[in-house]
């Protein structure tokens, strides 16, 4: 397999997400794997914050023994002197073998692909994807059920603005879930262009307490405060919902909670003690999952 660009959820097949767990498998076993992308450079272009994503990604192409170039914000660098987003990828692509693109507008990793020559990864677009974050979700469900298939799903929260929401809805696409709960309130429900996108059955819930006792994963999400158009709808629904000891009494022993991090208060601290809460966990796999992505597009 050789990949190009991965912009969204849905440019990976089912064979491209088993390729990639297999091997995210393979380099937690077997830990020297140092030198197979020897000599090239991953330049990380964050113009938005981020602390894992970015980290992780400079972790795994260290450990792939490529380096890295990049910023990480605007100030800096010569967007803050009008330089526009295209020739920014331009100058990249003389520099690098792969552009990882984090940007505060939906469409900018698109655009900046159709610029590339080289392959450009998203690592998050305004309110639009964000597609290494569902591969790490899905590897990380995996990891404790040794499938993705035939599981009821219940993602909660800001389902609206939340990017890693409408990556892991697509990705979902490339398999069988049982059964998929949105839980939000009203106004931050998912947007009718990526249900669009799905090929499968879901159940608009406002409230968790009504279904998760079914619930294999939940998959929890902030409000995205950044994305909101305007402070007094955020004022409206924050601290709108929480999982809280008490609700997690009806879940099954054997579920799993998620949550792409980071945490604000959606989910009380209490909670991670329990041993259903998982992302730690799933944060700790982002490393070798995104070493898989790069080694399948440059490898
Ligand atoms: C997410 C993001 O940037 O969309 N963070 C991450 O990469 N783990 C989630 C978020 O910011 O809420």
């Amino acid at each position: 397999m050789k990949l190009k660009d991965i912009i969204s959820a849905l440019d990976l097949t089912r064979e491209d997400y088993e390729k990639i767990f297999e091997d995210a498998d393979r380099f937690r076993k077997n830990g020297i794997t140092s030198k197979l992308l020897e000599r090239k450079i991953i330049a990380t272009a964050f113009f938005e914050p981020s602390t894992r994503t970015m980290l992780s990604f400079h972790a795994a192409a260290v450990k792939l023994g490529a380096s890295v170039i990049g910023f990480s914000g605007t100030e800096g660098i010569s967007v803050m002197k009008g330089e526009n987003l295209a020739d920014t990828i331009r100058m990249l692509n003389s520099y690098s073998d792969l552009i990882v693109i984090r940007h505060k507008y939906d469409g900018a990793a698109l655009f900046a692909a159709e610029v590339s020559l080289v392959p450009v990864i998203n690592a998050g677009d305004g309110k639009h994807e964000h597609p290494t974050q569902a591969l790490i979700d899905l590897y990380t469900v995996r990891e404790v059920f040794n499938t993705i298939d035939n599981l009821t799903f219940g993602l909660f929260g800001d389902l609206k603005y939340a990017r890693t929401i409408n990556s892991l809805l697509r990705a979902l696409t490339r398999f069988k879930p049982k059964r998929v709960y949105l839980i939000s309130p009203p106004q931050l429900k998912v947007r009718r262009e990526v249900l669009e996108d799905i090929n499968y059955p879901v159940y608009e819930k406002e409230y968790l307490n009504e279904i998760i006792n079914e619930l294999d994963v939940l998959y929890v999400t902030r409000i995205q405060r950044e994305r909101f158009p305007d402070e007094i709808e955020y004022q409206k629904v924050k601290e709108s919902y929480r999982v809280t000891k008490e609700i997690l009494k009806d879940m099954k022993k054997n579920s799993i909670i998620l949550h792409p991090l980071p945490r604000v208060n959606e989910i009380d601290r209490e909670v991670d003690k329990d041993p259903r809460a998982k992302y730690f966990l799933q944060s700790s796999l982002g490393v070798p999952v995104r070493m898989a992505l790069l080694y399948n597009i440059l490898g």
